[in-house]
């Protein structure tokens, strides 16, 4: 009697722990920018279990593209400044993005105020223990618009 009920406790246990880890880690994950060239988060985690990863950005100003324009964009950390500084010198209507784009791993286009996009990519891109960054890549913004991206 005392190993069942131990297992039934175990069993119990485990059903109590499996949904705090899945709300801490998904595969749908939102992010929010602001007139104030603000994310409303510092750090996101996906799920390693992940088939796909959708970030979804809003912009909750009221400011246009062209002035506090904001987009999503994931790079491994080391990669991260290089990306940012060669994608100040490109323009709008490329979402102010570098050439080349190899070292980007998932990117949103520009977006202002009132308005949300989202990307989706492959979940094999990216791996748990992983150091990733995500940034907006809109000239001037990145210094600020950055923060650490994980998978566990
Ligand atoms: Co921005």
């Amino acid at each position: 009697m005392i190993r069942y009920a131990s297992l039934f406790c175990a069993i119990v246990g485990i059903g109590l722990l499996l949904p705090t880890s899945a709300s801490a880690a998904g595969c749908e994950l939102e992010i929010t920018g602001g007139d104030d060239m603000k994310y409303d988060k510092e750090s996101m985690t996906a799920s390693a279990d992940c088939d796909e990863i959708t970030v979804t950005l809003t912009h909750s100003g009221e400011m246009g593209a062209q002035q506090m324009g904001h987009n999503w964009v994931l790079t491994e950390s080391d990669d991260f400044q290089e990306v940012a500084q060669a994608g100040q010198s490109t323009s709008l209507e490329q979402d102010y993005l570098p050439e080349d784009q190899s070292a980007i791993i998932a990117a949103t286009e520009i977006i202002g105020g009132g308005e949300q996009t989202s990307v989706t990519f492959d979940g094999d891109a990216v791996e748990a223990g992983g150091d990733y960054t995500f940034f907006c890549s809109f000239p001037g913004h990145w210094g600020q618009m950055q923060g650490t991206f994980s998978v566990e």
